[in-house]
């Protein structure tokens, strides 16, 4: 396979709302929150920039995207561009955000979170957030514990360092400091799929990445009573 990886699938497809529930559960999800075209907003894996254009459209809001795939950039860049719309984009990690503490009313983090060092990101997501700041995210969980051999398939495959339970996911936010703190299960099936579809196709891509995606689409399907995600949204007071 050369290495090549669900995130080279993602970004050379161009994959818009690339989480579950897509952009529509985005939509209805930042519709019960207080956003205004006063908050600091940072969309936080931001993907090729679908929710952080939303987040201006809807709300005039003041967007920052951070994103450490340069394709994604990209992509994302285009987006804004064509669209003519004021969004700051920063190449970089959510691991070590290159930003002022407090500096957002809110952090979204659309399947991101699972993917990375996650006390380490949520403790710039802390640090970055003003009092009373809110962090939603929408990230992959498991309803209850597999065996190792079947854990290791779903880590090695998306390159997780650990695979959480809510009670893991609770427990990080709480040793945090994190405060208010919902996890919600969706009724929407991982196995649904992105059911709001978008793509930006690189003009070259290795065929190899329609294996990557099959091997995703078996592993959503085998593991669809266990492997879910949910949304999770929490205060610092
Ligand atoms: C599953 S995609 C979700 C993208 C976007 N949030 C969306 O919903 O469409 C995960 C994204 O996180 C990005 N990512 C992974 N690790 C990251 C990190 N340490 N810092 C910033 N972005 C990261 C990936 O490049 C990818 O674009």
């Amino acid at each position: 396979m050369g290495g090549l990886t669900y995130f080279d699938f993602l970004a050379k497809f161009g994959v818009g709302g690339a989480h579950p529930g897509g952009i529509l559960l985005t939509k209805e999800i930042l519709a019960s929150e207080n956003i205004s075209n006063k908050s600091y907003v940072l969309d936080a894996g931001c993907g090729t920039g679908q929710t952080a254009a939303y987040l201006y459209h809807q709300y005039q809001a003041n967007v920052t995207g951070i994103e450490i795939n340069p394709i994604m950039i990209k992509k994302a860049k285009r987006r804004f561009q064509e669209q003519k719309i004021p969004i700051n984009l920063m190449e970089g990690s959510i691991e070590k955000i290159p930003l002022p503490d407090q500096s957002f009313d809110f952090i979204l983090s659309e399947s991101v979170l699972a993917f990375v060092d996650k006390p380490k990101a949520l403790r710039e997501f802390f640090r970055v957030l003003k009092k009373g700041g809110r962090l939603i995210a929408n990230e992959m969980t498991i309803n209850k514990r597999l065996s190792q051999h079947q854990e290791t398939e779903i880590k090695n495959f998306y390159a997780l360092d650990s695979l959480l339970v809510e009670e893991d996911w609770r427990k990080l936010l709480v040793d945090i400091g994190f405060q208010d703190i919902e996890l919600k299960k969706e009724n929407q099936a991982l196995s649904n799929g992105y059911h709001t579809p978008e793509f930006q196709f690189s003009k070259n891509f290795e065929p190899e990445l329609f294996d990557i995606f099959n091997q995703h689409a078996s592993i959503v399907l085998k593991y669809q009573d266990t492997l879910s995600y949910r949304v999770i949204t929490c205060t610092k007071m």
